[in-house]
């Protein structure tokens, strides 16, 4: 039987919640599935759940906020126990693709902060290799064309600017490479073009687990196979 994807969302996001307890330190993320771990983690604080959270986006920080948990900058956490965000593409070793929302750059250092860095899907986010989506990135309005003639230097076929800019003020960027046979080392070459603050591309080696959700229910992976 078919299943409303937005369930699939709700599943595995409500799911992920439950990696949370008392006294933790917790990263949220940005987008229509990490919203449901959101909304759960705000029901359970309602019922006494004890934690404090550090947001991704403006939009996050306002929802979060809007159900009564307490949101503070990372710089005052300093570390996390644990992060949760969705993703746009999910590959076999659980390389990312994120920043569909534009919010990559809070993203990446707010996975980076979290020992524990659990994804959240639904299944049509699983892909073989990265690409189809397309790479965002997070540009300074600075010399975007010049930034874009790099990205387009490294296998690029076209890189489209978004009218939307970042919570950052940046420009947003979504760089189209085709099937990426190696994001890990695409993602090294992005880094160090000047000028682009961010790209979307997360490595594998962050995360700990993906919880993918689809009409048979909540799968959790780990990169070494269920959990
Ligand atoms: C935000 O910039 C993104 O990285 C999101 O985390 C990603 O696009 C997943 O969002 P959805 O859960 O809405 O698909």
């Amino acid at each position: 039987m078919s299943q409303d994807p937005e369930r699939a969302k709700e599943q595995a996001g409500r799911h992920a919640a439950g990696y949370v307890s008392d006294d933790m330190r917790v990263g949220l993320g940005t987008g229509s599935t990490v919203r449901y771990t959101i909304l759960e983690l705000g029901e359970r604080a309602k019922a006494g759940l004890d934690i404090v959270c550090t947001a991704t986006s403006q939009q996050t920080h306002d929802l979060a906020s809007s159900l009564g948990l307490r949101v503070v900058p990372p710089d005052q956490l300093g570390g996390l126990d644990i992060a949760i965000d969705g993703a746009d593409e999910v590959d076999r070793d659980f390389n990312l693709t994120k920043g569909g929302g534009g919010a990559h750059t809070r993203e990446k250092i707010v996975a980076e902060m979290a020992p524990r860095f659990i994804v959240v899907v639904d299944r049509s986010k699983m892909v073989d290799h990265l690409g189809p989506f397309g790479t965002p990135l997070e540009v300074l309005d600075f010399a975007p064309g010049l930034v874009a003639d790099k990205v387009r230097s490294l296998g690029a076929a076209h890189v489209d600017t978004r009218e939307a800019r970042s919570d950052n003020g940046n420009l947003i960027m979504d760089a189209h490479f085709g099937v990426i046979e190696d994001p890990v080392w695409l993602g090294q070459q992005l880094k160090r073009i000047t000028g682009l603050v961010e790209h979307g591309i997360f490595p594998g080696n962050l995360v700990e687990r993906v919880v993918v959700a689809d009409p048979n229910g909540v799968e959790v992976l780990t990169r070494f196979g269920p959990d």
